[in-house]
């Protein structure tokens, strides 16, 4: 694989990446679903193969300003108070400002960290930029960071995975032109149905033996493993 200019080494990826799921408590199979959900979408929207790695670079790392939000906040099981939460919206910041030190100059990376939480209202976070002024990577991962939240293990929640989905769907049709692009939310429900994501949900549950994500991905490797 051509090695892109402006990333990061796929093991200093790998390396931060591990050190995310540890202190957040998610999952390597969550971090495998944001990168495999936005790379389909991406292949879908015919984006090219150099264009797909700094997705998925960018999907991998996007909360990786986490690592600096205390664990009390990030592991708190109960709802955050308001100063908390503050506090936590500051991960995309911190997430920007910590690749820009460390030397990553991709547009789409930082962008995408940025600007993950931002709404196409406008009420999102940390610039509140508006509809086609959010960075199109950016739309699609907060279509996708919702989805995948909504059918992903919760303590309060009892159905997961494709069992969720439905509801998943209906809230991001809810949220159309509130938080969501409208274009990127008609892609992925319509990918969905036609079935080009559930294996995605389903092989890469939170209970599935995955293998830690790796900065240089085998996606069809993966795949083919997990599906058996
Ligand atoms: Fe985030």
């Amino acid at each position: 694989m051509r090695t892109l200019t402006g990333l990061l080494a796929p093991e200093v990826i790998q390396a931060m990446v591990g050190l995310l799921e540890a202190k957040d408590m998610s999952t390597a199979a969550h971090t495998w679903r944001v990168v495999l959900y936005t790379r389909a979408l991406a292949e879908k929207a015919g984006l090219n193969s150099e264009e797909l790695e700094r997705l998925t670079v960018a999907a991998a790392l996007h909360d990786i300003g986490k690592i600096e939000i205390p664990s009390a906040i990030l592991q708190k099981p109960g709802k955050l108070t308001e100063d908390e939460f503050e506090i936590m919206k500051t991960h995309t910041i911190l997430g920007h400002d910590r690749l820009l030190r460390m030397g990553e100059d991709d547009r789409v990376v930082l962008d995408l960290v940025r600007h993950h939480h931002e709404r196409f209202d406008g009420l999102g976070y940390p610039d509140r930029l508006t509809g086609d002024r959010i960075p199109v990577a950016a739309r699609y991962f907060a279509v996708i960071d919702s989805f995948d939240a909504m059918t992903s293990i919760r303590p309060y929640r009892k159905e997961t995975g494709v069992g969720a989905a439905e509801k998943a769907i209906a809230e991001l049709e809810s949220g159309i032109r509130t938080r969501y692009c409208p274009g990127t939310v008609e892609m992925f429900v319509s990918m969905y149905r036609t079935g080009e994501l559930g294996w995605i949900l389903e092989y890469f549950n939170d209970n599935a033996a995955v293998p830690k994500f790796s900065g240089g991905i085998d996606v069809a490797g993966a795949r083919k493993n997990l599906k058996g």
